[in-house]
């Protein structure tokens, strides 16, 4: 993460990304984009004080009316790593995982590193995340069990079928208009198949198909495993973020 932060800019997009850029922008109450693999809380209140980021925006400029600032990331933090690892998945040895939507790698470096898992796959389909993948996977030696594919999900059957695990944190929303993220789903309805196999998904299946006109049959594709949100006891644990991560068995 420290590697990484100092090779992108503050709030981690490349205006390749325009979609999601403007995405962000219409938003009707401000939003920033802070990266949660990148940045933790700690890291936000040091900027904070630097005045290199702020938590609140003035409503009216000039008065002392200030209301917070809603944040987003487009990583799972840290702390939702090691749930997802240590906590959601059983033991991965010899299985094969795919992250949809790699950006990063947070999801392939952490799978490297706290589980057995034989090949991680991501499939991005931006080129400039695709090259910064690229290079921590040589720097940091991931290269013999992780593998990048730059591509649009939608082209890559294949890799979803023989998939054990698949990942999907928040894929869709931020960089597909409606029509595409309702045809991407019901792609991957259609190639995440093998029975037994896993489905992470961040929000929940319900809420991501609900905003979309989709031909998708949850009861008949899916069963929801129930997760055990309570495993850790510290208070500076973000259970709100945990509980938007559901697992579904392929049925
Ligand atoms: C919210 S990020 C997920 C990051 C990462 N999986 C994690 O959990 O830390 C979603 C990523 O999906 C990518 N993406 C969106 N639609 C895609 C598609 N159809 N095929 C491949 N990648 C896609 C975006 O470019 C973005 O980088």
């Amino acid at each position: 993460a420290e590697d990484l932060r100092n090779r992108l800019p503050i709030e981690a997009m490349f205006t390749s990304e325009h979609q999601a850029v403007q995405k962000i922008h219409q938003h009707p109450l401000p939003m920033i984009h802070v990266d949660a693999f990148l940045y933790d809380d700690d890291d936000v209140d040091s900027l904070c004080e630097e005045g290199k980021m702020s938590r609140s925006y003035c409503t009216e400029c000039g008065s002392y009316k200030t209301a917070s600032l809603e944040f987003i990331s487009h990583s799972f933090s840290l702390m939702e790593l090691k749930f997802l690892y240590h906590h959601v998945l059983p033991d991965l040895t010899g299985k094969v995982v795919v992250d949809v939507g790699s950006r990063l790698g947070a999801v392939l470096f952490a799978g490297y590193l706290y589980s057995s898992a034989s090949q991680l796959y991501g499939v991005e389909m931006n080129a400039d995340f695709c090259q910064l993948q690229e290079i921590m996977i040589t720097k940091y030696e991931f290269i013999d069990r992780i593998k990048v594919v730059h591509a649009d999900i939608c082209t890559q059957p294949s890799l979803l079928q023989k998939a054990d695990v698949v990942v999907m944190n928040n894929v869709f929303e931020y960089f597909l208009d409606r029509q595409e993220q309702a045809r991407a789903w019901e792609f991957i309805a259609c190639n995440v198949r093998k029975r037994g196999s896993l489905l992470v998904t961040v929000p929940s299946l319900e809420e991501s198909l609900s905003k979309l006109q989709v031909n998708v049959q949850l009861s008949q594709w899916v069963e929801e495993v129930q997760l055990n949100y309570d495993v850790y006891v510290e208070k500076d644990v973000d259970r709100e973020a945990l509980e938007q991560i559901h697992l579904y068995k392929i049925l």
